[in-house]
């Protein structure tokens, strides 16, 4: 495809040289000697690149960029008369991509036209790439085209409408609840209830009122008959979440429903059938919790029908552009700013990082930098990032210490690097991190003292 190029350039002269020589370079050229009739005729046709002379009769080019702006994406690129470098910075403010001042070196001119369609095309066809990679999923929501997540996706479409009990195994962060949500979803009972259980974070006492129910005066405290969550998914889906944290004399009664399909309130004389869809989540090894007898072999493997395994977001480090792309999007628009990317260098440092916490980690990481980012910047760079992320990547050497600096300092720097390095991939515990590190918790919390870390930060950036 031909490109086309618009001059806008009142001087006969000037406007005649740059057309015959890039008409020479196979450009289809359109030239004008003011800003109105270029501005009219952009109305109905199109233009790649667009040469601009600021000093116009009528509408002067710096007026015009807006104008322009309104009509088309097309590449501007400025030319000023010798020593009006102020009007140049002020169209690039505007949005122009270069400018020349007159007189400028025919060569030079042509590099940067070739550069700049270079650079509009691949941004073309990355926006395409983009949006195909989102549209041609029926999974909206969940981000990534990495081959792991393709797999996840393909089980989720092969198991959502059995009514097979799905077990979904993965890291903290790594989207299990949105898989099951999208399971639920693409079931036959999607327009009925989806109800999550968190196993985890109901005293264990409880939880067996939570799933069954109860009936009035049961026990002591239970004042009104109460209907658990497995009635109230009837029809539809129960997520039981961590359910590696529930307790074995709650796992024998879940045994049950799953044997019987009925459930019986506490206190009830009565079972009650329930058609509900089972999908259960853990974040630990269900094989070794099963060998220490901390859960049961034969819930196991009613549970273990279809077993969706999610891979940490180190296994899947092709998503990560996305996944930026993506939060990018979400929380700028949450805070009202203009970011477009992430740079090269802090793309580098994102895809570096091992990321213990997975997506949700990123997510944090991802908005805090958008808060980060000034009105005046557009892009992520490695400053927006959080300290730790810029730490040795795994099984990488240390490096020689500047010259300048002592093999002491360097030590202490590593050393300052491998605590934060815990800290950081045990939520800011400070004995787990000692574990990590074999020191002992006296031997970390004088270092933590001695470099001045503040795990209280650690803590909370790993909780927002
Ligand atoms: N592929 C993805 N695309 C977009 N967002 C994702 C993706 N995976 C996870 N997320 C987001 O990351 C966060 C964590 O996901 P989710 O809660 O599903 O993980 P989890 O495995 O259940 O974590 P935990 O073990 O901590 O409960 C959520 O905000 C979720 O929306
Ligand atoms: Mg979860």
């Amino acid at each position: 495809m031909t490109e086309k190029i618009l001059i806008i350039e009142d001087d006969e002269a000037m406007q005649f040289f740059l057309s015959e020589a890039l008409k020479k370079q196979g450009y289809m050229v359109t030239a004008f000697p003011d800003a109105e009739n270029a501005l009219v005729w952009l109305e109905k046709e199109k233009s790649n690149v667009i040469l601009l002379d600021i000093k116009l009769p009528g509408m002067d080019g710096i007026e015009a960029i807006d104008a322009i702006r309104d009509k088309t994406d097309a590449i501007i690129i400025v030319i000023t008369a010798f020593g009006a470098e102020k009007h140049a910075l002020e169209a690039i403010r505007k949005g122009a991509y270069d400018f020349f001042n007159k007189p400028f070196k025919l060569e030079e001119m042509e590099i940067t036209i070739k550069r700049a369609l270079e650079k509009q095309k691949l941004r073309k066809e990355l926006k395409i790439l983009k949006q195909r990679a989102r549209k041609s999923e029926s999974f909206p929501n969940i981000i990534g085209q990495s081959n792991a997540i393709k797999e996840v996706l393909s089980q989720v479409a092969q198991v959502a409408d059995s009514d097979a009990t799905a077990l979904i195994l993965g890291e903290s962060g790594t989207g299990k609840e949105l898989i099951a949500q999208a399971i639920h979803e693409h079931s036959s009972r999607k327009n009925k209830s989806f109800i999550k259980l968190n196993c985890a974070a109901i005293p264990e006492g409880l939880l067996e009122s939570e799933l069954f129910g109860h009936e009035k005066g049961a026990f002591t405290g239970a004042i009104n008959r109460r209907i658990g969550k497995f009635e109230l998914a009837d029809k539809g889906s129960i997520f039981l979440d961590e359910i590696g944290d529930m307790a074995l004399f709650t796992q024998a009664k879940l045994l049950r429903i799953l044997q019987d399909k009925e459930v019986e309130r506490i206190g009830g004389s009565l079972p009650v059938k329930v058609d509900v869809r089972i999908i259960a989540s853990t974040n630990k090894d269900l094989v070794s919790e099963v060998k220490n007898k901390r859960f049961r072999e034969d819930l196991f493997y009613r549970l273990n029908v279809v077993t969706i395994f999610i891979p940490p977001l180190r296994d899947r480090k092709d998503d990560i552009p996305l996944l930026a792309d993506h939060f990018i999007e979400k929380e700028s628009k949450a805070s009202n700013k203009k970011i477009y990317q992430v740079t090269q260098e802090a793309n580098e440092i994102l895809t570096n990082y091992s990321w213990p916490g997975n997506i949700r980690e990123f997510e944090n990481v991802v908005k805090r930098a958008v808060v980060m980012v000034e009105e005046n910047e557009t892009f992520i760079t490695p400053s927006h990032l959080p300290l730790h992320l810029k730490g040795l990547p795994d099984g990488i050497v240390f490096k020689f210490p500047e010259e300048s600096a002592s093999l002491d300092e360097a030590v202490s720097a590593f050393e300052k690097e491998l605590i934060l390095k815990a800290l950081h991939k045990t939520g800011g515990v400070q004995s787990q991190a000692a574990q990590l590190l074999g020191i002992t918790e006296r031997s970390i919390w004088h270092r933590i003292k001695k470099y001045a870390i503040d795990t209280e930060s650690i803590k909370v950036l790993h909780k927002l």
